[in-house]
């Protein structure tokens, strides 16, 4: 291939790249303070479930419970993330947190525990097992989500 032909199309896939990044930015535009750091952080916990999804295919078990603890630690501390009245946009977080958080604590502390299940058997090496607690993970996800988040 001619070298210039080359650079261009290098340039093109930066200019991609950066697209994909620049857009996921804005979504979150006119989020701030408590708001916007748990979508960042909820975000954040997307990609590492993904990214442990993908080392558990790979069989890289420390991988995934590195990723495992991260995500346990997070959900000891989602519900700090939601302080009365922090209801501005653009969230999506639902009134009902704040009439039943104990619920919503309850959901947290389930995510962790099952975060927790995908650590201990990626340090015992045991695919089954790994994959059972994401998927329990997953489930606790969605759970809270079809509850707590508006959407
Ligand atoms: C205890 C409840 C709860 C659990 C558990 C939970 N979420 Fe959420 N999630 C929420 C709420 C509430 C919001 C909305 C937050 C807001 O907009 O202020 C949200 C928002 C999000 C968002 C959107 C963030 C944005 O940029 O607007 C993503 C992505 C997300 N969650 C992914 C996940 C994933 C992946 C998991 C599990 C690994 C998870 N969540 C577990 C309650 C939860």
């Amino acid at each position: 291939m001619v070298p210039i032909i080359k650079n261009r199309l290098v340039v093109l896939g930066v200019i991609a790249v950066l697209a994909s990044v620049i857009s996921a930015a804005i979504a979150h535009e006119g989020a701030s303070g408590i708001v916007k750091m748990r979508m960042d952080k909820f975000k954040q916990s997307q990609q590492q479930l993904k990214s442990l999804i993908a080392h558990t295919k790979a069989e890289k078990y420390d991988e995934v419970a590195r990723l495992a603890g991260y995500l346990a630690e997070w959900g000891a501390q989602i519900p700090a993330h939601f302080p009365k009245g922090s209801t501005q946009k653009p969230t999506e977080a639902r009134p009902e947190i704040w009439l039943d958080f104990e619920n919503f604590t309850a959901k947290a502390e389930a995510f962790r525990l099952a975060a927790i299940r995908i650590e201990e058997a990626a340090r015992l090496n045991d695919k089954g097992a790994v994959s059972q607690a994401i998927q329990d993970t997953a489930a606790s996800c969605k759970s809270c989500h079809a509850m707590f988040r508006a959407k």
